[in-house]
């Protein structure tokens, strides 16, 4: 295999970069260096790690047009989602910047002494970032494993390491000391396995595909590595008839096209009572035929293209020519891997296009006819990420969203993901949350400290 990886344009096939791809040598010093960095790190004040960190999200601020044009071209998201990304990096090392100073014990009565409890750092966190979301989810494991007192080796999906590359900038030019935070570009198979298998390495972060994410956990199990995955969604939109029936419905296309669907949150089976299934696909017809599909530079573009030709072939394996496509939007033709927003109907829960997550824009609708059945159907899946309920009687959104086996619920909502909140899948999608006030706990290890006063 080469040692260098040109990165893409997915909108034009343009060579971006070409980037320079770590051998494991190469990774085992960047290894050594955030080890020999960590005792100093860990060691710093709280107040000071508060304040490194915060200047780096002050830096990632002056830096927003930069990453978010960046991102615009390494992974063809629209110029709006990308500065919401960048947003999204500033605000989750502000919020754990402050956990630095808050993360706090417990001091538990005990006979003879006192005793409390610590938060230690690891030492060396090793995480391993996909394409889909290359900022935000690089942000979601970096910041709060700074705050607790760890040092970093992150390395990003092959396909889209620019604005990883540059945040590391960022914190070096922050204060952050040499060696604290480390960025390595490199294949997965090779620098992702390796970091995985590294012993110096005791902690693994890892969002991608629930393939890699199992072979993960098995490949760290004989040395009890810590993992938190991230892993793959096949989340329901369950739009009952005592909804505000047209906003769910005009609202459920966007819910799993944004990002062109490449989104471990997707709500890609629309499920439907019977009784408005006709008004809903009525009012989604018009959404998705009028998705604005071409260059996400331009503000008026609400989807870019997929990030990959391979990501192309997979998501068109799907929709064959015999597919029963009920709507499609346009796309571009030419350079760039380009797929039109699809609506799949009808289709049984025995179709692949329904169990299988597909990572691109294309959703199944699928009736039912009462809550029971909603509930059976969204719970039909190995996965258990997300799911959007929609119905204006409050004792059924409780009933519902208690008893869908997901870790993100929305009602009368999309939105799976605010920084100050929990967020991670049930089942297959998943194991550990990321964000929200608990996060830092997962880049620590608890200790009991009893301290005899009588003796
Ligand atoms: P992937 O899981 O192979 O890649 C994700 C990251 O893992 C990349 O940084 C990659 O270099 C690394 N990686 C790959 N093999 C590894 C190994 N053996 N050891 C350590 N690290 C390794 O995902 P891929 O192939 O790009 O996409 C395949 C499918 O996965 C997508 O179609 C989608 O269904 C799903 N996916 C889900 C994501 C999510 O957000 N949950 C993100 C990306 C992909
Ligand atoms: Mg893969």
């Amino acid at each position: 295999m080469t040692d260098t990886f040109d990165v893409l344009n997915p909108s034009t096939e343009e060579v971006v970069k070409t980037v320079h791809m770590a051998s494991t040598q190469e990774l085992d010093a960047v290894i050594a260096k955030a080890k020999a960095a960590w005792p100093a790190w860990r060691d710093t004040a709280p107040s000071t790690k508060a304040t490194l960190m915060r200047r780096f999200a002050v830096l990632v601020e002056e830096h927003k047009s930069e990453l978010a044009t960046l991102e615009v071209l390494e992974a063809g998201h629209t110029i709006g989602n990308a500065e919401w990304e960048v947003d999204n990096v500033r605000n989750v090392i502000n919020y754990f910047a402050g956990g630095a100073e808050r993360l706090l014990g417990q001091q538990i009565p005990v006979p003879g002494g006192i005793d409390v409890t610590f938060h230690e750092p690891f030492g060396v966190v090793g995480i391993i970032v996909p394409w889909n979301f290359p900022m935000p989810i690089a942000a979601w494991g970096f910041a709060p494993a700074l705050a607790a007192g760890n040092t970093v080796v992150l390395k990003p999906a092959e396909v889209t390491p620019l604005t990883a590359l540059k945040l590391a900038e960022i914190a070096l030019e922050a204060g952050i000391p040499e060696g604290v935070f480390n960025v390595v570009p490199g294949f997965g198979k090779i620098t992702g396995a390796h970091l995985v298998e590294h012993p110096d390495v005791r902690k693994i972060v890892f969002t991608g595909s629930t393939a890699v994410g199992t072979g993960i956990m098995q490949a760290g199990a004989s040395r009890l590595k810590r993992v938190t995955l991230e892993l793959g969604g096949k989340s329901p939109t369950i739009i009952f008839a005592d909804s505000d029936v047209e906003l769910a419905a005009k609202s459920a296309p966007g819910a799993v096209f944004d990002n062109s669907g490449q989104d471990c949150c997707a709500r890609s089976r629309i499920l439907v009572q019977r009784s408005v299934y006709d008004d809903v696909l009525a009012h989604m017809e018009s959404v998705v035929k009028g998705f604005s599909v071409g260059d996400p530079a331009l503000r008026t573009t609400d989807m870019g293209p997929l990030i990959s030709q391979v990501q192309l072939d997979r998501v068109k394996s799907y929709v064959p020519d015999d597919a029963p496509i009920l709507y499609q939007g346009d796309a571009p033709q030419g350079k760039g891997f380009w797929f039109p927003p699809t609506i799949l109907a009808p289709v049984t829960t025995a179709d692949r296009q329904y169990s299988q997550e597909i990572f691109g824009p294309v959703a199944v609708v699928i009736p039912f006819d009462d809550e029971a059945e909603a509930i059976a159907l969204a719970n039909n899946t190995d996965y258990g990420l997300a799911a959007s309920v929609w119905t204006r009687d409050v004792g059924r959104a409780i009933r519902v969203s208690r008893a869908v086996e997901a870790g993100v619920i929305s009602v009368n909502s999309h939105s799976s993901v605010r920084y100050f909140t929990p967020f991670g899948g049930f089942k297959m999608s998943g194991i550990g949350r990321e964000l929200g006030p608990n996060a830092m706990e997962a880049f620590t290890e608890t200790k009991n400290v009893f301290i005899a006063t009588d003796n």
